[in-house]
């Protein structure tokens, strides 16, 4: 351990003894909500039958970005998941390991971010936006419709549950999302993170039903539609080295015509920010003069 890890051990491939220590405390739990997971702590899995040699190499790739090693992380957490498709255990054993780092604190950052998955993710990850503007726009209904639509009345599909097996062709984990940052465009899905705009309930059923029979329809923009572990792997950094294979898979176009049409309307009228230098602060009350 570095000098800078206040967390002592247990450190990397140490869960089941935490887990022991905890007896059936449920911080362990936290770590790992779903039983599945937790029995996986039980088991320590050898990272190396996980995480082969091809695997290390990009994490010390990674490694080698940053000034410091654990600056790593959030990019790790995602290569790992382009390997198993979501964060197991073993995927934090693996990053804590690489990043001389505790599993607990791999822990404390994988289970804050949402697009860290603590269950085994669907070959696609569906997201529908469900945030106030997409919400409104008919978001919710989007969302309700492609829960009964995937599971069934009597059981819909939960928030990030999957239908199918995870990680099997035409599974699909859906969720509902934030603000994905297209309220220009509401209401959004994206798959796999890529941008559906300007959905309806009867588009994102035969979108998501197109996935399910093994086809990748065309986002309405940016890069083709790759599955969950390849989106990872982007997110994660790693790209074709290939400039035309790079292009092909990865590059798009990202902008809509609604998102530039402020701007446009700018440039036409001549219409400029003024510079900052030109706006005089508002005067602040002097300390005096505050009331008490
Ligand atoms: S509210 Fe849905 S993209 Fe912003």
């Amino acid at each position: 351990m570095t000098s800078s890890t206040a967390v002592p051990e247990p450190g990397p491939n140490a869960a089941d003894r935490t887990h022991v220590a905890a007896g059936g405390d449920v911080d362990v739990i936290a770590i790992a909500p779903d039983p599945e997971v937790a029995a996986g702590i039980i088991e320590d899995t050898p990272l190396e039958d996980i995480f082969d040699e091809g695997v290390v190499a990009r994490a010390q790739d990674l490694i080698a970005r940053y000034p410091v090693s654990r600056s790593a992380l959030l990019p790790m957490l995602h290569l790992v998941q382009s390997v198993q498709g979501y964060v197991s255990q073993e995927g934090i054993a693996f990053c804590a390991k690489q990043l001389d780092l505790s599993d607990a604190e791999v822990s404390a950052v994988a289970t804050f971010y949402t697009m860290y998955k603590r269950k085994p993710c669907g070959e696609h990850l569906v997201s529908v936006c469900t945030n106030t503007l997409c919400a409104a726009m008919g978001g919710d209904a989007i969302y309700k419709k492609l829960q009964t639509h995937l599971g069934s009345e009597e059981k819909p599909l939960g928030h990030n549950e999957t239908a199918g097996t995870p990680n099997e062709p035409g599974s699909i984990t859906l969720e509902h999302a934030e603000c994905l940052a297209a309220c220009d465009l509401a209401p959004v899905i994206q798959v796999n993170y890529e941008y559906f705009d300007n959905q309806t309930e009867d588009k994102a059923v035969a979108l998501v039903d197109a996935l399910q029979a093994g086809k990748r329809p065309a986002p309405t923009r940016g890069a083709p539609l790759t599955n969950f572990k390849g989106a990872e792997l982007q997110l994660a950094g790693f790209f074709p080295e290939d400039e035309r294979q790079y292009r092909a898979d990865v590059d798009g176009p990202s902008q809509a015509v609604e998102t530039l049409r402020g701007a446009k309307l700018a440039q036409d009228r001549g219409w400029v920010a003024p510079v900052a230098s030109d706006v005089p602060l508002p005067a602040l009350p002097s300390k005096e003069g505050e009331k008490k």
